[in-house]
């Protein structure tokens, strides 16, 4: 059985790994609009990523006889700006994720419920290779400048993820 309060926390995380979905889907349609057809693929990867990182706790909450309430949505931006303000936005987004997955780290710890502590394990070490990976994206934006034959050799480069498709989940 799955205590109350993390229940409760654990889905207001579906809906923060939901929004994050969310926002990485938006910024894949600015990418597109921009042309710039690698970046919108990284992006909609990292759309699919997310949407199974709120799975994770869905699946977790109906495996300890929980209830999984969907809560709302907030609607994202629609312009992002330059492809490195995109990326930045998404590292922003990304220290934002692991804070919470901080805060549920403590929760379950101040709750002394073991049984979640595997599943939190995992968001650690996951957001660790999301911080680093997006990161190392915005390095190299800046490195490129962000426009010209940097970009487009940049973009042709995050078109492969797909292609490769082995990062994360
Ligand atoms: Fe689910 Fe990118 O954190």
């Amino acid at each position: 059985m799955l205590p109350n309060k993390i229940e409760s926390a654990f889905n207001e995380q579906i809906r923060a790994e939901l929004q994050s979905a969310y926002l990485y889907l938006a910024m894949a349609a600015d990418c597109d609009k921009q042309s710039l057809p690698g970046c919108a693929s990284w992006l909609r990867s990292q759309w699919e990523e997310e949407i199974a990182h709120a799975m994770r706790f869905y699946n977790f909450i109906i495996d300890r006889d929980g209830t999984v309430e969907l809560k709302a949505l907030d609607a994202p931006e629609v312009s992002f700006g330059s492809p490195l303000a995109v990326f930045e936005r998404a590292l922003e987004n990304e220290r934002q994720v692991t804070a919470s997955i901080n805060n549920l780290y403590q929760l379950v710890q101040k709750e002394g419920d073991f049984a979640s502590q595997p599943l939190l394990d995992w968001f650690v070490t996951e957001q660790v290779e999301e911080e680093a990976t997006v990161g190392q994206i915005v390095d190299d934006l800046r490195r490129v400048g962000d426009q010209g034959e940097g970009l487009y050799l940049l973009d042709k480069e995050l078109g492969r993820r797909r292609e490769g498709g082995s990062e994360g989940e």
